[in-house]
């Protein structure tokens, strides 16, 4: 008789905890696997993880490891740092990681170099721009994950041009599992007003870093909002820098510029299904609105989620063009090949094909 096979499920910010409900709902429910859920907390505001953990039944962390904010590398290093101990008192057999923020770099190393082996779930996905730092990451978690779970064909042949050396598996994307979760029931939202047009968030450090940048962001903001109403959920990052380049007065008495702190789950897709377009610099936004039909104008030079565009409802802009482009939006619905809802399932699958084919356990 085997023990159970011991994983760790590692979130740290808003996007991971979108990525991981699904799964962990899955692996908590199996009969092979014991899981311990760990949150780096590099994002700590109840917007940014709370109140997204509420909205997608997703439980609680088995542990916190509490980073909270700082430079990248003081985020990575003091992640690495406190899941090392994790490590050696829970020796797990497997980490599964998410996505390409920081705490997923940061947990993929420490547990690579413990001679754990690494999940990565958004394998493959590729911008060729290191001036974005989550490019960065992606390319060092998949050159040491074991297991490399991707959302298209496209990013299993990125992986294989990059001879990477763990296994690929097409799994599709598992963002979409907690979209359809979400709208198999029927939602609302008391929290904002339901006479607008649009929604904008904007939170890259190259867009709301710069004061230049930011200027001309608010500049262009003025031109939309003559002519629609625009929700704009103000993630924190950006926030800062409209105090301190004091650009908060610009819009403060503007409207048709309904701002607010981010959103919950909820409250943001809903809002996002009922917009006409949506411009954001956001990541997973791009995919989200595809799923919806909802015109979205991402304000980037490239993207690493090509499929929102060949099939989707998503466009790469420049910001001075968006203002004419809105003009002409159009919801369209869209079906894409796996985002269907079970991509959680078939990696579950593929995890129990890798650890269980010929073991009896016992809990
Ligand atoms: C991170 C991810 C980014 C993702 C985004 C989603 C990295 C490198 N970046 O960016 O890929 O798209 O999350 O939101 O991992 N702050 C708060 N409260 C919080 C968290 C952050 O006020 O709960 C503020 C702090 O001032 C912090 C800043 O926001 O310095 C940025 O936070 P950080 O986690 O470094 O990166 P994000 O910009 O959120």
């Amino acid at each position: 008789m085997k023990k159970l096979i011991k994983v760790h499920v590692i979130g740290g910010a808003r996007p991971n905890f979108v990525k991981i409900a699904p799964l962990l709902k899955l692996l908590d429910s199996s009969k092979f696997f014991k899981v311990i859920f760990i949150n780096t907390g590099q994002h700590y505001d109840k917007n940014l993880s709370d109140n997204i953990m509420r909205d997608l039944s997703l439980r609680k962390p088995d542990l916190n490891i509490g980073v909270g904010s700082g430079s990248h590398i003081y985020q990575i290093s003091t992640i690495m740092k406190k899941y090392e101990k994790i490590i050696l008192t829970t020796k797990p057999n497997l980490v599964i990681v998410f996505g390409d923020v920081n705490s997923t770099v940061a947990a993929a190393l420490t547990a690579k170099k413990m001679g754990i082996k690494v999940a990565h779930i958004e394998a493959g996905l590729r911008c060729y721009d290191d001036d974005l730092t989550e490019e960065i990451n992606r390319r060092i978690t998949d050159s040491l994950s074991d297991y490399l779970f991707t959302p298209s064909k496209k990013e299993s042949d990125n992986l294989k041009k990059e001879n990477i050396q763990g296994k690929i598996y097409l799994v599709g994307n598992i963002m979409i599992d907690s979209l359809e979760f979400f709208f198999k029931k029927k939602r609302s939202s008391k929290t904002l007003s339901n006479h607008f047009d649009g929604l904008m968030t904007f939170h890259r450090p190259e867009n709301v870093d710069n004061k230049i940048k930011l200027g001309k962001l608010i500049k262009e903001i003025k031109k939309w909002t003559k002519k629609y109403k625009i929700i704009f959920p103000v993630h924190p990052r950006t926030l800062s820098s409209l105090r301190k380049f004091k650009f908060e007065k610009d819009i403060l008495n503007n409207t048709n510029l309904i701002q607010t702190g981010p959103l919950s789950y909820n409250d943001f897709l809903i809002h996002m299904k009922n917009s006409k377009f949506i411009v954001t610099d956001s990541g997973g936004i791009q995919e989200e609105s595809t799923y919806l039909g909802v015109p979205c104008f991402t304000v980037r030079k490239n993207t690493e989620r090509p499929i929102t565009i060949s099939k989707g409802t998503n466009k790469l802009v420049k910001l001075e063009e968006v203002n004419s482009l809105l003009t002409k939006v159009k919801k369209k619905k869209i079906k894409i090949s796996m985002w269907d809802g079970r991509t959680s399932l078939r990696i579950l699958k593929f995890l129990e094909k890798i650890y269980c084919k010929d073991f009896t356990f016992e809990k």
